[in-house]
């Protein structure tokens, strides 16, 4: 049955249309459509226009209009392209271990950092992560993300790595927000593994890989690639065997040191994520390839270090997605929209920019085609926003929240109901 529907009127939708992927953009590159309607037909997209030309119409084309009040600006549906918010347990003590002085990679040396989260996360049960799944994905969606990658990697064999991953895939069924996720297997080398790093990575490329394929479990396959973690060299097989095998290779990357994000554009992989250590000669490879650059700076507040250089990477012309990198080690805060205004007014993006980077950008980061602009034939995934001025969005600096979310046409939240 044809469920036709008319959302509006908005005093502004920013579409995001008409923009180019990589590079640069102007504010005045950004399609505002003022006093605007959304005509959605079974959660898709299906004409966007002044309202009061598509209200006349509504009634001939059977259309039921969702009316809203007051003044309203609409966003397309965030899209976090990057988090680990399938955990068990807390990292409170290396936060303030790191407060006290002590590095990010001193911490992990001592037995803290990843390796205590995999064994908080190893201790909890199929259904405890997607307890915590659901929970964090629905405040994510109050706060207007509706597209989430989420990473394994907190578990680090192969039986460990599947508990995590059908957590994510149960989790996906439960909530209204859509979640990608993604195979971190090689997140470190588990301290309970007694080969040797190939080994590691051996078995799960033989074991793991098919099964993720089998069961439909990811189609993405990420490396930290850093002291303490993997090196260029012993990731190439690996990378090698998953793109043989048709997956996505996504990096985390120039973390804390260089190397990851040329491994990215050698392997073609959709995304380089963090990039805090780049220095000009990884921005201009970055610019010149179609590798995603993702900025974390949800990780550079929680590590109190730099942010990535967004600008350079924009400059150099370079794709740039902002994702929040959500996990309970760097990154605890997973407040994505409050998280791009800072790194926008610290790194001078302008405001098509920092938009870009959580919608469309970020949907290419995923692979995704069908979300992330205000177009036609675009999932009506959208984040609504009390105001008659888009710019208000970002100056609030994540401190203004949307008041409506739509997910396949679907209001999923309304902050007056809630
Ligand atoms: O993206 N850098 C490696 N991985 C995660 C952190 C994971 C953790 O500290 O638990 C990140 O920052
Ligand atoms: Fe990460």
């Amino acid at each position: 049955m044809k469920d036709l529907k008319l959302i509006g009127p908005f005093s502004q939708i920013a579409t995001l249309s008409d923009i180019s992927l990589k590079g640069p953009i102007a504010d005045k590159e950004l399609k505002i459509i003022e006093q605007g309607g959304i005509m959605v037909e079974n959660g898709i997209i299906k004409e966007i226009g002044n309202y009061d030309d598509l209200a006349s119409r509504a009634v001939a084309m059977n259309a039921t209009i969702e009316e809203l009040q007051g003044k309203h600006s609409c966003l397309p549906g965030l899209i976090d392209a990057h988090t680990h918010i399938c955990f068990g347990g807390s990292r409170a003590k290396d936060y303030a271990l790191r407060n006290a002085g002590k590095s990010y990679l001193e911490i992990a040396k001592a037995g803290g950092g990843i390796w205590d989260t995999v064994t908080q996360t190893r201790k909890a049960s199929g259904e405890d992560l997607i307890k915590g799944i659901v929970k964090r994905a629905n405040r994510h969606l109050k706060n207007g993300t509706t597209t989430l990658e989420v990473k394994s990697g907190y578990g680090l064999s192969v039986e460990e790595e599947l508990k995590m991953l059908n957590a994510i895939k149960e989790a996906n069924k439960q909530l209204h927000s859509d979640l990608i996720s993604t195979c971190l297997a090689a997140h470190m080398v588990p301290r309970d593994h007694h080969g040797t790093t190939e080994e590691y990575l051996n078995e799960i490329s033989t074991t793991l890989f098919p099964l993720l394929k089998e069961e439909g479990l990811s189609n993405r396959i990420d490396a930290f690639i850093e002291e303490g973690a993997f090196t260029p060299s012993s990731i190439a097989s690996y990378f090698s065997r998953a793109r043989e095998m048709g997956f996505d290779i996504t990096v985390h990357a120039d973390q804390f040191s260089t190397g990851g994000s040329k491994v990215a554009v050698e392997f073609g992989a959709i995304s380089a994520d963090h990039l805090e250590a780049s220095t000009d000669t990884e921005i201009q490879l970055l610019g010149n390839s179609n590798v995603i650059a993702t900025a974390l700076p949800g990780a550079s507040l929680g590590l109190g270090c730099n942010f990535t250089p967004a600008r350079k990477i924009l400059d150099a012309g370079g794709a740039l997605a902002i994702a929040s990198d959500h996990n309970p080690g760097s990154a605890p805060m997973g407040d994505l929209l409050t998280q791009a205004a800072v790194l926008g007014a610290y790194e001078k993006l302008t405001n098509a920019e920092v938009l870009a980077g959580i919608t469309f950008r970020a949907a290419a980061a995923l692979g995704l085609k069908d979300r992330g602009r205000i177009e036609v034939d675009q999932m009506a995934d959208l984040s609504v926003f009390h105001t008659a001025d888009y710019r208000e969005i970002l100056y609030h600096q994540g401190n203004f929240k949307p008041c409506l979310v739509y997910k396949n046409g679907h209001r999923v939240y309304d902050k007056h109901k809630s």
